[in-house]
């Protein structure tokens, strides 16, 4: 009997791939790569593939592809990648009616195989099948999280060091609200190790940093094609792994508001700690007038998407 712990990835694409890979190499647990039935194989031969990496990085972690809910059965974390990307020109809400269907399957099998699981949805428009995933399942906001923010933040960051010229390890921002254009990068509580970046960087220059963390995605997608998934597989192993190994860490995550920053019944980014119990605890941050407005709007276009969702029975 395996005692490590097993992780399933539902969604064997892109961004499933580098989970996969980047779990294993962690030895965060055992993976159980998903998809359906037409990419059985698919996920099967990527799953091998990434298997036989383990003789070269001298990993143990199994990885085994499948199109049966039944091998996810108890996983203790779960990452749901299911549904289509963006193609170029597309929002991401234009993906609700092929990705809402596909959500409310999976929510459907994870409530029956993966009760105790801890969810991160990755699954775009993100905040909405979040919300509709917690919605179908009844699963407590403690274990249904969404990753956006730590992607948000990640380009916030690296733009920002860019343009500095320091590293990326001295560079704190923040990004919150919607995964979507009026995202929220929070200059108030944006440092250089602790010095103010509104000191150091002009504000037409942050600006434009700023427009091009709200179009970070869209930037990918036209060079690409999709969607990017080097960087969103990554930010969600820090979620995972902030859980499995209960770090605590404070990450930018989509969580279920209970009247937080005044907001009720609806997902959002806002700092949370992530730890062995899931979504510990939402950090209320003081944040400026404006920074509160930007959240408003954000928290509005999100609501819009939800109720679209909500109608769709
Ligand atoms: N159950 C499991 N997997 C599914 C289901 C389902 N019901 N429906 C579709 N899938 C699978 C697809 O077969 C595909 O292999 O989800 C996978 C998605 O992989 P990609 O198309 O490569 O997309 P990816 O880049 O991984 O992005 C997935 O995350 O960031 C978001 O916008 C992105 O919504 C998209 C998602």
């Amino acid at each position: 009997m395996s005692t490590r712990k097993k992780i399933a990835l539902i969604g064997a694409g892109n961004i499933g791939g580098e989970l996969a890979a980047a779990l294993a190499r962690r030895e965060l647990g055992d993976i159980v790569l998903f998809d359906i039935p037409q990419k059985e194989d698919f996920a099967k031969g990527k799953a091998l593939d990434l298997e036989q990496n383990a003789s070269i990085e001298g990993y143990d972690a199994s990885i085994k592809g499948t199109a049966n809910w039944a091998d996810c059965a108890g996983a203790d974390v779960l990452i749901v990648t299911a549904g289509i990307p963006r193609k170029p020109g597309q929002s991401r809400n234009d993906l609700v009616a092929t990705n809402l269907p596909i959500i409310r399957n999976v929510a459907d099998n994870a409530k029956e195989h993966c009760p105790g699981a801890f969810v991160i949805v990755i699954s775009n428009p993100l905040d909405a099948m979040v919300y509709e995933f917690k919605r179908r399942t009844g699963f407590p906001r403690e274990r249904v999280v969404g990753m956006a923010g730590v992607l948000d933040s990640a380009r916030f960051t690296l733009f920002l060091a860019r343009e500095m010229g320091v590293s990326v390890k001295d560079v704190r921002a923040m990004v919150l609200g919607g995964h979507g254009d009026d995202m929220v990068p929070v200059l108030s509580a944006c440092t250089i190790n602790g010095v103010r970046v509104t000191e150091m960087v002009a504000k037409d220059k942050l600006d434009a940093i700023i427009a091009r963390t709200r179009g970070g995605g869209g930037e990918i997608v036209k060079l690409m094609g999709t969607s990017a998934y080097y960087a969103p597989a990554l930010s969600a192993v820090a979620m995972a792994e902030a859980y499995l190994l209960n770090q605590k860490r404070l990450l930018p995550c989509a969580a279920f508001l209970q009247g937080e920053y005044g907001y009720s019944d609806l997902y959002m980014g806002v700092p949370v700690i992530i730890g062995g119990g899931g979504l510990e605890r939402v950090v209320e941050i003081a944040l400026g007038d404006d920074e509160k407005q930007m959240l408003a709007k954000s928290a509005k276009s999100v609501r819009e998407i939800v109720d679209i969702v909500r109608a769709q029975t």
